[in-house]
């Protein structure tokens, strides 16, 4: 990273906001520069990321060095993008609401991939958009595995059916193993492992046999699980998971 920057990208780089969001608090007076309040004339101040002091709301605003990786055991009831149009909780507001980990989350991270509004478990986070590519992207094949509560009980011929291919509404075939993990009153619980992700893909695949999904979690990805997390809770991942990831798809 270089060491200096506009006033703008500086700010932006301290995963604040947007640099185009920046400006615009620069502009309302919100930003200091080595103790002197910034105005809309001052946009094209170069900041020297070690020696200069820029503070928001009297904080001190410090560039992220390192990439964040982060596990979040999402919740349902929410939404797995950064904003959302109707107002719903966005997974990113689960992460801001309580830090369980540190240092605080101050860099702007995406997820990888989409879990339903309605499903729950096992999502990563990062800033590395390489790797964040890399997993979501098919060819390499990420194992995912989910549990589902479906409305009747799972036969090892459904399996079978879903082991050959499933036709799936954006006309790709979806394939998993599936398996009766056990039954629960009138419905039961299966497990499926797959390795791309396609939209609503477990949903379609249990509706290919006949079956509703009453509920969904996933409970692996990429060898990595919840465990120790309730809902909403969040760490960030160890060395050695971050290396594991890496190995996976570099
Ligand atoms: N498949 C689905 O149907 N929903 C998810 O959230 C993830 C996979």
């Amino acid at each position: 990273m270089s060491n200096q920057s506009r006033i703008n990208k500086f700010i932006a780089l301290c995963g604040v906001c947007s640099r185009r969001a920046a400006e615009k608090l620069v502009a309302e007076g919100k930003i200091t520069l080595n103790g002197r309040l910034l105005t809309g004339d001052d946009l094209s101040t170069i900041v020297t990321h070690d020696t200069d002091i820029v503070t928001l709301n009297g904080q001190r605003l410090t560039p992220a060095t390192e990439k964040r990786y982060i596990l979040l055991n999402k919740p349902r009831l929410c939404v797995t993008t950064v904003t959302d149009p109707h107002n719903r909780t966005t997974v990113i507001e689960i992460l801001r609401r309580k830090a369980y980990s540190s240092p605080p989350l101050t860099t702007r991270i995406y997820p990888i991939g989409r879990l339903d509004f309605d499903t729950e478990g096992v999502l990563l986070l990062t800033d590395d958009g390489d790797l964040t590519h890399r997993l979501a992207h098919p060819r390499y094949e990420v194992k995912k595995v989910y549990q589902a509560l479906i409305d009747g009980i799972f036969t090892p011929a459904d399996g079978a059916r879903i082991a050959e291919g499933v036709e799936l509404e954006d006309g790709h075939i979806g394939k998993a193993q599936a398996k009766l993990l056990r039954k629960d009153g009138s419905g039961s619980i299966v497990e499926l492992s797959l390795h791309e992700g396609h939209k609503h893909e477990v949903k379609q695949l249990l509706a290919g046999c006949g079956y509703q999904t009453l509920s969904l979690s996933r409970v692996e990805f990429a060898g990595i699980t919840c465990e120790g997390l309730k809902p909403s809770e969040w760490r960030d991942l160890t060395t050695a998971e971050v290396k594991s990831l890496r190995k996976l798809v570099l």
